[in-house]
């Protein structure tokens, strides 16, 4: 695969029209930035010449579920990584996710984890196990959603996940 050049930054409200690219949905990206903004939450993302590409929130707040693993300490919890589809495969998730850890340690919390649907994105569950993520804990129900099908029928999606950690 071709390498590709990518910057990695923070991503700042001035973003908003790129982000809106990947997703289109902009009441959760100012949610985003508000959380940012009081110092919870660090929104980082993937940049081609200032248009994003792919982006992962950084949430700061002390993901409770998994205290019993991390001997007390705060963990730090990524959420929502994406890449845009053409974008993949070449390690820009990879660098999101060191970017991540770097962010935690600077701000002196060692641990950081994640949810991921280990039966729906398997693919996932091993890059996050390359990088030194383990599974702790039992499956979960972390949402369900309602969608409709090629038929157009209404379903409902659950997503079971696993919490993964690692000491960063
Ligand atoms: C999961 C996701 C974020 C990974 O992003 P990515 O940029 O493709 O990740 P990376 O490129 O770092 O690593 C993934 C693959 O690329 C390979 N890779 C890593 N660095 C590479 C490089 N420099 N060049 C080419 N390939 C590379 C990895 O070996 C891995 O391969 P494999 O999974 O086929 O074994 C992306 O696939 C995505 O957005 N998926 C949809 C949303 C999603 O599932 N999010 C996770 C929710 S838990």
């Amino acid at each position: 695969m071709k390498s590709i050049e990518f910057q990695i930054r923070k991503i700042e409200e001035s973003d908003l029209t790129s982000l809106l690219r990947i997703k289109n949905e902009a009441s959760v990206h100012m949610d985003r930035f508000k959380q940012q903004a009081a110092g919870r939450a660090v929104y980082i993302g993937a940049f081609i010449k200032d248009s994003a590409i792919g982006y992962v929130l950084l949430s700061l707040d002390n993901k409770e579920d998994v205290t019993p693993y991390t001997n007390g300490s705060r963990c730090a919890d990524m959420i929502d990584l994406l890449i845009m589809e053409p974008y993949r495969d070449r390690g820009i998730g990879s660098e999101l996710i060191l970017a991540c850890e770097e962010a935690c340690r600077q701000k002196k919390i060692f641990y950081l984890g994640l949810d991921v649907n280990p039966a729906d994105n398997p693919r996932a569950k091993l890059l996050y196990e390359r990088l030194g993520y383990r599974a702790v804990g039992k499956l979960h129900l972390d949402g369900v959603y309602e969608y409709t099908d090629e038929a157009g029928e209404p379903r409902t999606y659950e997503d079971w996940c696993v919490d993964m950690i690692k000491a960063v």
